[in-house]
């Protein structure tokens, strides 16, 4: 399997020749999670992160991480932060410190409440206007980045904690039609990139789960593309579910027929400084995490969010809790890290047992036994480049088409969701 995941990649154009090969040298998390048969052990970077010549050093070996998720740049109060103009400058710095490394990118958001400009956020809108401001978006961001991102998180976060949805600008002005609109828009724009729904709790929260699973099935009702859900997986050291609870979860997902991937994981001490015992409760959690993923057959990799507490987003957002990193501030590895190196080396032994090649046997990332990277055929898109008034005219233009393809299947299924 680890063969044919590097074959595959590079026939992909994704990797090159050289980058596949040094993928699975050496006993870093990623190329032990490819020859357990995973795609890719990644990590949230930005570029904030460009001038720490440690964080680098760590970041830039690819048999440590062979995927990245641009932290914050290509959120839309960055990407498009005043109406049709879009800025991607960070992102693209991003994306490239990443392709010319050999390694991959995981993209994120498109539709998400949060980090919205305030054009959005406080605009008034009509469904008509805001499908064509949200049609506009995506079309201009994803276009910018077509062939280079392995997935996109085309939207983030639309559930309550009970599964019900999240009140946003989107929800209030077009209902949850607002989902499968958004992934309408991102296959039409990139349909050979990965289209995820990506949450957080939703390991944890079975009514959240729950929920999830009806935004799928939505999203699959209204014949939108879905690929995959993503796991945000932010845990808790000592509240974490056992591995086989976490594996059973994914197990939901991919009995609709999608892909599943812890996309930001990290697992948080509630008081700080952690004990010895903390520290390794954290290790068991990170354990159950990771080794989920192995036990499910379409989970296709994990991604960190930071690998070094030193820019973890924890301790800003809930202070007093932090230390979630695999590494600490000083980019020691802790215990954490050296439980899940154990959990991938006998997963990678296994694999090869069993493979005779040093992957991962039938536990490859989707149930055909191939990898789930986007096609060769990716850059037929146009980019936006210098253009992109006309790009966001186009989108305009086509908004009302999209909505009005939609809308014979969506508002009845709607209309189910609400009763469900
Ligand atoms: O860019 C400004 C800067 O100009 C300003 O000086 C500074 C002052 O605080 O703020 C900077 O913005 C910060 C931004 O990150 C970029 O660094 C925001 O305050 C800060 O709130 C923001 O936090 C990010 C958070 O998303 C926002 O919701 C975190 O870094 C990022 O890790 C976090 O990531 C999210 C995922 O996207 C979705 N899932 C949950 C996850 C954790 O919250």
């Amino acid at each position: 399997m680890a063969r044919l995941t590097r074959a595959l990649l590079m026939v992909s154009g994704l990797v090159s020749g050289t980058a596949a090969q040094n993928m699975t040298r050496g006993d870093g998390l990623h190329s032990l999670m490819v020859a357990a048969g995973k795609l890719y052990f990644g990590t949230a970077m930005e570029t904030n992160n460009f001038n720490d010549a440690a964080y680098q050093a760590i970041s830039t070996d690819k048999n440590e991480f062979g995927m990245f998720t641009p932290e914050n740049s290509q959120k839309w109060e960055v990407t498009e932060p005043k109406q049709a103009q879009f800025v991607f400058t960070q992102a693209d710095a991003v994306a490239q410190k990443v392709k010319s490394n050999g390694q991959l990118l995981r993209c994120h958001t498109l539709t998400w409440h949060s980090q919205l400009p305030s054009f959005v956020s406080s605009g008034t809108w009509t469904p008509a206007t805001l499908t064509a401001v949200i049609t506009a978006h995506i079309t201009n961001v994803m276009t910018h980045y077509a062939g280079q991102c392995y997935a996109w998180d085309v939207v983030n976060e639309a559930l309550n904690e009970d599964g019900t949805f999240r009140e946003s600008v989107f929800l209030s002005t077009l209902g949850p039609a607002y989902l499968p609109l958004s992934f309408s828009i991102a296959s039409k724009v990139d349909p050979s990139t990965k289209l995820y729904y990506n949450d957080f709790n939703l390991e944890t929260s079975p009514r959240k789960a729950d929920g999830a699973v009806k935004i799928v099935q939505l999203i699959q009702a209204a014949g939108a593309q879905i690929d995959g859900v993503g796991f945000q997986a932010h845990l808790n050291v000592g509240q974490t579910p056992s591995r086989a609870a976490l594996a059973a979860t994914l197990g939901r997902f991919v009995a609709l027929g999608v892909e599943v991937a812890y996309t930001e994981l990290d697992v948080a001490h509630a008081t700080m400084p952690p004990s010895e015992a903390d520290r390794e409760r954290q290790a068991a959690d990170y354990v159950a995490a990771v080794g989920s993923c192995l036990d499910v057959e379409r989970c296709v990799g994990v991604t960190v969010w930071q690998f070094s507490d030193r820019y973890s987003w924890v301790p800003g957002t809930f202070p007093g809790k932090g230390d979630a990193c695999l590494y600490t501030r000083d980019y020691q590895k802790k215990p954490a890290y050296k439980a899940v190196v154990k959990l991938l080396q006998g997963a990678a032994a296994a694999a090869a047992e069993a493979g005779g090649g040093g992957g991962g046997g039938s536990r490859g990332p989707n149930s055909t036994g191939g990898v789930g990277v986007p096609s060769a055929t990716v850059s037929t898109q146009t980019s936006p480049t210098g253009d992109d008034e006309s790009a966001a005219t186009k989108a305009l233009s086509g908004a009302s088409a999209v909505m009005g393809g939609l809308s014979g299947l969506v508002w009845p299924l709607v209309a189910a969701v609400f009763v469900l």
